[in-house]
This record gives structure tokens, sequence and C-alpha cells, in this order.
């Protein structure tokens, strides 16, 4: 990587100030997946290991109004992290002022401070969703050098991640973000062939930029999910009460005619007359969708179809599951795409772009089956779209 790693500085003595992105799924006050702890252990290792002091700070949720506050405290996530990593994590509650400064001057090499949720700051004027540079710029007075490890942030430009790289001598990146772009970048510059990118999910306007990007790059683009009725409408076919972006429909056709063979989607659907988890469900062929029905799930001859292109894949990208596998009636098709990527994890490289098709393969349970389930579910797909992303362009060139 052109960038700067943490691997290119001393840690030893210094205030480390480590953007990671925490923003974890909670419910109920559990946090339901912590693979974003996970995942950013080995630069908080390194840190401590060699003698630094790491002041970690991340985002958790949106905060639009004082209710806000108490659910998106990061302090469990504190917690989840000293289990993880063994060793006591300094929690303050506050995002600025004496008591955090206090902490930060009386942390010792190899200790642990996390501060609260960058977040609180946008309940005065969105300070950090807006990169206000008085905040950047207090938060970068706390550290000596700022190591940025936020992939699932990358596409965000905030106080917290382009703010302080503004106003502290050097940023570097961690560990995460340098595996997610060998990774990711990987496959978009040099993938091994054949290569095939999977992509549903709800909306064809989240996916408009990657699948005109992976156009140019991958051999194959399987389309499916609720973003795939807009396909099917645009190739002329009924859709009965399946989702429909109507306004995306040229767009569709578009697409459809730049891709020609490239864009393969299959011949059935798993339907319902409504969209419940226990509605009675129909297999019916994509050209005859009855109009009361809507679309739930891939079809079994659009499994077994998909998964004879991927048996031969050398580099596999999915986003997005092919049904609502939340059902567990309408999960089979996205079930059979996860089990059909762990069959090929000998042979091929099997990224997963984070969000739902991540939370997916860990609910079947295939999580360790995959090459690497990215931290980014935004941030991955905007950089498979080719853009540049602010928290990567911050960091400083080698
Ligand atoms: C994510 O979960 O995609 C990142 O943490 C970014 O969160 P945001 O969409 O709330 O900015």
């Amino acid at each position: 990587m052109a960038k700067k790693t943490i691997r290119d500085i001393d840690v030893k003595g210094k205030k480390v100030l480590v953007r990671v992105d925490f923003n974890v799924p909670i419910q109920d006050g559990e946090i339901t997946d912590d693979n974003r702890i996970i995942q950013a252990l080995p630069t908080i290792r390194h840190i401590i290991e060699n003698g630094g002091r790491a002041i970690l700070f991340s985002h958790l949720g949106r905060i639009k109004t004082e209710a806000d506050l108490a659910k998106n405290s990061l302090d469990q996530v504190a917690k989840r992290l000293s289990e993880h990593i063994k060793q006591p994590v300094i929690f303050i509650s506050e995002t600025r002022g004496k008591a955090l400064e206090e902490a930060v001057n009386k942390l010792q090499d190899g200790q642990i401070l996390m501060f609260e949720n960058t977040r609180f700051e946008d309940l005065d004027g969105k300070k950090e969703s807006k990169n206000d540079p008085e905040l950047g710029a207090y938060w970068a007075s706390l550290g000596d050098v700022f190591v940025n490890d936020a992939f699932g942030t990358a596409h965000r430009e905030h106080a917290s991640n382009v703010g302080i790289a503004n106003h502290i001598k050097e940023t570097v990146a961690g560990f995460l973000i340098e595996k997610e772009i060998n990774i990711l970048g990987g496959a978009l510059e040099h993938p091994k062939r054949p290569f095939i990118a999977i992509l549903g999910g709800a909306k064809v306007s989240d996916k408009i930029g990657v699948i005109r990007n992976l156009l140019e790059i991958a051999d194959q683009i399987l389309v499916s999910g609720g973003m795939a009725y807009t396909f099917f409408k645009a190739k002329g076919y009924e859709i009965g009460t399946s989702l429909l972006e109507a306004d995306k429909l040229p767009l569709a056709q578009e697409l459809l005619t730049i891709g020609k063979d490239k864009i393969v989607m299959g011949p059935d659907l798993v339907t319902s007359k409504a969209f419940a988890p226990d509605a009675e469900k129909f297999i019916r062929p994509v050209t005859a969708i009855p109009v009361d029905e809507m679309g739930m799930d891939a079809g079994p001859e659009t499994i077994e179809k998909f998964t004879q292109i991927i048996i031969d894949a050398k580099t596999v990208f999915w986003n997005g599951p092919v049904g609502v596998f939340e059902f567990p009636k309408f999960a089979e098709g996205t079930r059979s795409i996860a089990e059909a990527l762990a069959n090929i994890k000998e042979s091929a490289t099997t990224i997963i772009g984070g969000g739902d098709s991540a939370a997916a393969v860990i609910q079947f349970g295939l999580a360790d089956q995959m090459t690497h389930i990215s931290t980014g579910g935004g941030a991955s797909l905007e950089y498979l779209e080719g853009k540049k992303l602010p928290g990567i362009e911050c960091i400083t060139e080698k």
C-alpha cells in the first residue's frame, strides 16, 4: 500500500490516537456481532505490546436527540473489548474536557483508554459529522500520532478521521485498513479469474456505482434479491407486488444493455402473497409472477445456476442477500450462496462486503469459511465503485 502504516512508526511512549469503527449492532442492549471489535485487535495489540498508549474512539449509531445518547454509549463496547484483549480498558464517558484530558495525561505505556461516542458531538450542530475544524484540532491535540483503522467509516469525512488528520503531523493506517485495502484492492486490480460478483439486497440505487465499475472488471455479475425485480421489470416481465424502484427502470435497462451476457439472473424465484415469516411460498418462473405475489427468495433453478458459476470462480465478491433471509422459510437462497462460497474456500478468494451478507454468513455459522468479511458496508461498496475514500486519502503517503 502506498500509504504509511503503523509498521512505519515507533509508538513507544507515545499517545497514539486510534480511530476504530466500533459501530456494532446492538439488540436489547446486547452486542450481536463483534466482528469489528475482533478485527481491530491486531492494531491495538501492536500498540500496547510496543509500549504505546492507546487512545481509542469510535462512533456508534446516529445521534439526533438526547434520547439517543444512553442507548449509544460505548461503555458496553469498551467492556467487550476488554474481554477480548484481556486487559482493562479505561472508559471515559466524555468526548472532550478536563476528565478526558487528565485521563489521557495519566495514561501509562501499554495502557488502553477509550472515550465516548464521537457522534455525541452531533447533538450540538453536527460537529463530528460535519467535520468541524475546531473539534478535529481538539482531538488531534490529545495525541502524538494518529492511527486510522476505521475502514467502515472511511467513506465519511468526519472530524474523528479527516479532521484529526488535518491537524496532526502524521496519520498512518492500522492493520485493518491495510488488510481491507489489500484484499478489496487486490480484487479490483489483479483478481484471479474468473472473478464473480454476487449482488443482492433491496435497492438498485445502492448498487448502481458498483455494478458500473464491476462491469468493467468482473467476468460475471449475478444479480438477485430485492433489487432484481427492478431488472426483471426492465426486461418486460410482470413482477406482481415485488419491490420496485420505478424511477430506476431506465437505468436498469441501460445496465442490462451494457452488461449483456455479464449480468446473470435466475429463471425462477420463491414468492408469497404476504411479507411475513409464515407466509405460504410458491416457486414461479420469473416470466410468470402472479399479480398478487411478491418475490421473497431466489428459486431452486436460480440457485443451481449461480452455484455452477460459483464452483469455477477464483475470486468472488458478495454484497447483499438474495432473499429475505431473516425469515427462515425464505433463507434457502441466501444460505445456498453462503454454502457455495464455503465449498470453494480452498480454491478461491471469497470476500463478503459487509452489511446484511456478513450478517447472513454469521447467522449460518459460515463466517470462518470465508477468506474475508469486510468491516465496511457502505465503505466497501464505495471502494468497489472505484471512489476515493476520504478516510484513506487522509493517511500520510509513504
Ligand atoms: C457503517 O456501519 O457502515 C459505518 O460504521 C458507518 O456508519 P454510518 O453509516 O452511520 O456513517
